[in-house]
């Protein structure tokens, strides 16, 4: 990604979230919680900071994110919705289950770990993101109206550095502790190489930590992209630095997770979540495939 930017893509998600939590027919899919967190990030990061008043500033977002559909992936809010569902629940039965650290890694202008923080005492958290990303996320916090508890954050640009490394300069990680890590929409942003990097930090912590991550299918050779994108998509990733770099055929999953030491626990695609966590209304809504949700555990080793 544009080293001096904050992620694009990261604003393109959480835009969506707020879009979806606005359309009368699809509001309904959004939790509350949810819905006002993401609400009121968008105004920090959005409208608040648009020389338009707050209301026409607010229409011209969700005009732009609504343009911003069409002309890239067909469903792609909702996607993006139904895999924050399940990364959710699946993160709240582990924190309420005896792990008491989540790191969420890429975690973007996502809601997630500042409302568990504030949810859960007890729980660390802690968020690793560009440094460009998730300084343009602190000062949105600044002033912040909801509660937040006391999320850590670390920068790291993970093409650059190890996940091991990063979380080394923050006195707040414990790395004996069982932990929860999340990467949520950012492993196609990294090579195969920095996966593996990735995957070995995580391996070389807590034995009972586990990895809850999206990654995107691999189609066809070396082609990682949602189904139905529209040509422009890949023009708009390209210019922002964000283009796709990987992705895996669901079937080499296990053994590539194998290979680093997990075992695949849990596995979905949003065509099996639309059904679990829309409403029957929405069932049939148009939802953009191509990526996945995976929950790796690792293989304990006795020693
Ligand atoms: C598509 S956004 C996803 C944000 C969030 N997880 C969500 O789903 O709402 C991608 C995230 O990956 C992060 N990212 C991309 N490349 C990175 C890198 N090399 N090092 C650290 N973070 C990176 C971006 O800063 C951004 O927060």
């Amino acid at each position: 990604m544009n080293p001096n930017k904050a992620s694009q893509t990261a604003r393109f998600v959480s835009n969506g979230i707020y879009w979806v939590s606005q359309q009368p027919h699809l509001k309904r899919e959004v939790p509350p919680e949810l819905a006002r967190y993401t609400a009121e990030i968008t105004r920090r990061l959005e409208i608040d900071r648009s020389i338009f008043g707050a209301d026409t500033a607010r229409r011209l977002l969700l005009f732009k994110a609504k343009l911003m559909q069409v002309v890239s992936i067909p469903g792609i809010y909702l996607h993006q919705l139904i895999r924050k569902r399940y990364i959710e629940s699946i993160a709240s039965e582990t924190l309420t289950k005896g792990v008491r650290q989540l790191v969420v890694i890429g975690a973007g202008f996502d809601t997630l770990s500042l409302r568990l923080s504030a949810e859960i005492p007890g729980c660390r958290v802690i968020e690793v993101d560009h440094p460009a990303t998730q300084q343009v996320k602190r000062a949105a916090l600044e002033e912040f109206r909801l509660p937040i508890g006391h999320c850590h954050f670390v920068p790291a640009d993970l093409s650059e550095e190890s996940l091991t490394s990063a979380l080394s300069q923050s006195p707040a990680y414990d790395p004996t502790e069982a932990t929860l890590f999340i990467a949520e929409g950012l492993t196609m942003y990294l090579d195969e190489l920095k996966i593996r990097a990735l995957l070995a930090s995580i391996v070389a912590q807590n034995q009972t930590s586990k990895f809850l991550f999206t990654y995107m299918q691999e189609a066809t050779p070396k082609r990682y992209h949602f189904q139905h994108t529209r040509p422009a998509t890949l023009l708009w990733l390209a210019l922002r630095n964000e283009r796709f770099t990987w992705g895996i055929k669901p079937a080499a999953l296990s053994e590539f997770l194998g290979d680093a030491g997990f075992r695949l626990q849990e596995h979905c695609t949003s065509e099996e979540l639309r059904l679990r966590f829309l409403t029957e209304a929405n069932h049939s809504a148009v939802l953009a495939l191509g990526e996945n949700i995976a929950l790796a555990s690792q293989v304990q080793t006795h020693t």
